[in-house]
């Protein structure tokens, strides 16, 4: 046997195959040319067994059949390989100053606009959770304030649950639309997020037990920013100091979203005992920017 058995014939059969990806589209055929490659070049590396490449077929067929309309399982299969946060990562570049983006997730859903300040906390989550303010400003990349900026809001409760997933919820919990005003200045009345772990019922949850993974995301608020004459900007704020801001299973955290939530006892922000307050500043990149 050769050191690479067959190599000269698998070169042959790649050639053919991207001979024959062809069509009007040239971004389909560059698409489609670079996935034929890499696969090959996965088959050509790890040699998979006929057994082995029919179960990777029908683990992904089984995620087809746990996606509904409200489960995405391919989403979160691309999530949990890191493949969203690399999409996330060659679409988002821009000046230093920006706010990062960061992955989306699945729980997002529409928010009841909300005024600014707005307690946005209005389950039994409120008497159990430790009361916190998110706050700061959404300006562009020089600093200047941007009024009209419309900010989408939601997160997880103190026990790391979304309102879909917890009838103890009401509908629009933890979430809120917010619009700035001409100091471009934001801020919320909720309870501090809870780490939570990603769906692990599905083939996703087998593959992280199969590859000792934990399924664990670190504490965070998700944000949208929408602002004319900006571009859009979907990112996560993550609660300094928790355990998983190392490992979360969605590769989602930059070290510049990373906010303190310290102890306030200052009267602001309306609240009437201790708190957590939390700034985060937003700084969007004008559409038309270059970089
Ligand atoms: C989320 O933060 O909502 C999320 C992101 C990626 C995978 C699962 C959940
Ligand atoms: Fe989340």
């Amino acid at each position: 046997m050769t050191a690479n058995p067959g190599s000269e014939r698998l070169d042959a059969l790649l050639a053919q195959v991207l001979d024959s990806v062809g069509g009007p589209d040239p971004r389909v055929r560059e698409l489609v040319g670079g996935l034929v490659t890499h696969l090959h070049a996965f088959v050509r590396e790890t040699r998979p067994t006929e057994a082995e490449w029919l179960r990777a077929v029908d683990f992904l067929v089984r995620v087809g059949h746990t996606c509904t309309d409200t489960r995405n399982e391919f989403i979160l299969l691309s999530d949990m390989l890191g493949v969203t946060s690399a999409v996330d990562e060659v679409n988002h570049t821009g000046p230093a100053t920006m706010t990062p983006s960061s992955v989306e997730g699945p729980f997002h859903s529409p928010a009841p606009v909300r005024p600014m300040g707005a307690w946005i906390a209005e389950g039994p989550e409120r008497e159990r959770g430790e009361p916190a303010v998110v706050h700061g400003r959404v300006t562009d990349c020089d600093g200047v304030p941007v009024a009209g900026a419309v900010l989408d809001v939601w997160q997880a409760n103190d026990t790391g649950l979304y309102d879909s997933q917890d009838a103890e919820q009401p509908d629009g919990n933890l979430r809120a639309l917010l619009t700035t005003g001409d100091d471009g200045a934001y801020w919320f009345r909720t309870v501090k997020p809870s780490s939570y772990p990603v769906p692990t019922d599905g083939p996703v949850g087998e593959l992280l037990r199969a590859v000792g993974r934990h399924p664990m995301r670190p504490a965070h608020v998700h944000i949208k920013v929408a602002a004319a004459g900006h571009r859009p900007l979907t990112t996560h704020i993550f609660v300094a100091g928790d355990p998983y801001l190392g490992s979360d299973a969605a590769f989602a955290v930059k070290d510049a979203l990373i906010a303190d939530f310290l102890p306030s006892d200052q009267a602001r922000f309306g609240m009437d005992g201790p708190f957590l307050a939390a700034e985060f500043d937003i700084r969007l990149v004008k559409e038309g920017d270059p970089r």
